[in-house]
């Protein structure tokens, strides 16, 4: 079979897999996107998925790890719920809210491949996970396990939920460039005691974009009694995977960074035995029962529109093609980090082999501190990256997106080989 002719089998079949529910069946036969319809993954067809997008002449943005802004098939969809809400007004809100949201929250459960019921729509990562860390049941002495690379927010309501509950938090660090993912577990084993009770891990470390084994921690975890929970702000539509396949207990990210949906929508997944055990962060009436996911997702008035436009950023990507677009960010990180991972005073801070990475890659050079990296990235060759400056990382975090030319990461080429010669 001709390589245009397979991605184009695989793609359908990857269609098939995710069009098994009637959400998702409704959800693949709407939407009509101006994506172009090639079937392959030549420059050609990436340069038309450019064309799909509205971006700043002034800087190349090579920071998709904030948020990935929406292509303009997801934002105009957007604009025409915020334009509908806004004509309708409560009556939308009182009629079909509730049906829309369940529905979108269907689609997700098919697309991340949980069982239905057990997910519910959030605002963001910090939502859905602190929703856990601080309505878990702890008791005082319960420990939590950790890794210093695990996101801040996270780490802070850890810091709030031990100081009101009396609870002990083990931290570890994690390895920019672990020898193998029994490495990783045995790090991870080494920090639970038998008081220990959650264990959190990231899918993808933001600051490295370092890939986890979650699964093979996840069952070490579940074999010492200890739950799991996830942080998946950086994986979802990043990298595939399926939920059942991870073994987890609770899964949160956030929809606006690798789905592209509008600001402001994520997700949160909870094993069905777990959700009578949480306590919401804002209270459902008792209406509704303590087995049903929705007992803990009461979130007052909200923007609606942003929920809605979940469907089209997933009918966005499924059109784009899951395996096509992981491939794509994965080819685009290993296009410029195998140009200067060998250049004498250049750090790579992500690990070099396939499956540990992505699309997101952290580079530093020696003469520079990360800010000042990013500096000069920025005012003397037009690329917007993050300094990332901890006691383990220290560079520029480099997360290219979909609609980034090769041509913008030769200039990322050039500037790193220029700066580590000290030009
Ligand atoms: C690993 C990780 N977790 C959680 C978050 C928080 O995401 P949000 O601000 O969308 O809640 C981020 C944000 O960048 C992140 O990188």
């Amino acid at each position: 079979m001709k390589k245009r002719e397979f991605i184009k089998v695989s793609g359908l079949a990857a269609l098939g897999l995710f069009c098994q529910t009637p959400a998702m069946k409704a959800l693949t036969k709407n939407t009509a996107y101006a994506l172009p319809e090639m079937a392959d993954s030549s420059e050609a067809f990436w340069e038309e998925v450019r064309k799909g997008y509205d971006l700043p002449d002034a800087f190349i943005n090579l920071e998709n790890g904030y948020y990935c802004v929406q292509p303009l098939p997801v934002l105009h969809a957007c604009e025409r719920h915020m334009a509908a809400l806004n004509r309708e007004g409560a009556y939308y809100m009182r009629t079909r809210q509730l049906e829309d949201k369940k529905r979108i929250a269907e689609q997700l459960c098919s697309v991340a491949g949980c069982e239905p019921g057990t997910l519910m729509i959030t605002r963001n990562t910090t939502e859905a996970l602190d929703l856990v860390i601080s309505g878990f049941p702890w008791k005082a002495g319960d420990e939590a396990v950790m890794a210093d690379q695990d996101y801040g927010a996270m780490r802070d309501m850890f810091k709030q939920v031990a100081a009101r509950h009396g609870i002990k938090l083990v931290s570890v660090s994690v390895p920019n460039h672990p020898k193998s993912d029994e490495e990783l577990v045995a790090l991870y084993e080494k920090a639970i005691t038998p008081n220990t009770r959650l264990l959190m891990v990231s899918h993808v470390i933001n600051i490295t974009g370092q890939v986890l084994p979650v699964r093979k921690l996840a069952d070490m975890a579940h074999a010492k009694g200890v739950q799991v929970m996830v942080d998946g702000a950086h994986a979802f539509a990043h990298i595939r995977f399926k939920l059942s396949d991870l073994n987890c207990d609770y899964y949160g990210c956030s929809l606006h960074k690798w789905l592209s949906a509008p600001l402001g929508a994520g997700f949160l997944y909870v094993r069905k035995d777990h959700i009578p055990e949480l306590w919401p962060l804002m209270a459902e009436s008792e209406s509704v029962p303590k087995t049903d996911i929705l007992a803990l997702n009461h979130m007052g008035t909200i923007p609606a529109h942003i929920q809605l436009s979940i469907e089209d950023a997933l009918g966005y990507n499924i059109k784009l093609g899951w395996e096509r677009k992981e491939a794509r960010l994965r080819f685009l990180q290993r296009y410029w980090t195998d140009k200067v991972r060998h250049l004498p005073d250049v750090i790579l801070n992500t690990p070099v082999e396939e499956e540990r990475t992505c699309a997101i890659a952290n580079v530093g050079i020696r003469q520079y501190t990360p800010a000042a990296l990013a500096e000069v990235l920025f005012k003397k060759y037009g690329i917007y990256t993050v300094a990332i400056d901890t006691p383990s990382v220290k560079g520029c975090r480099i997360t290219p997106n979909v609609y980034t030319r090769l041509k913008e990461l030769d200039v990322l080429v050039a500037a790193i080989t220029e700066l580590a010669k000290g030009k």
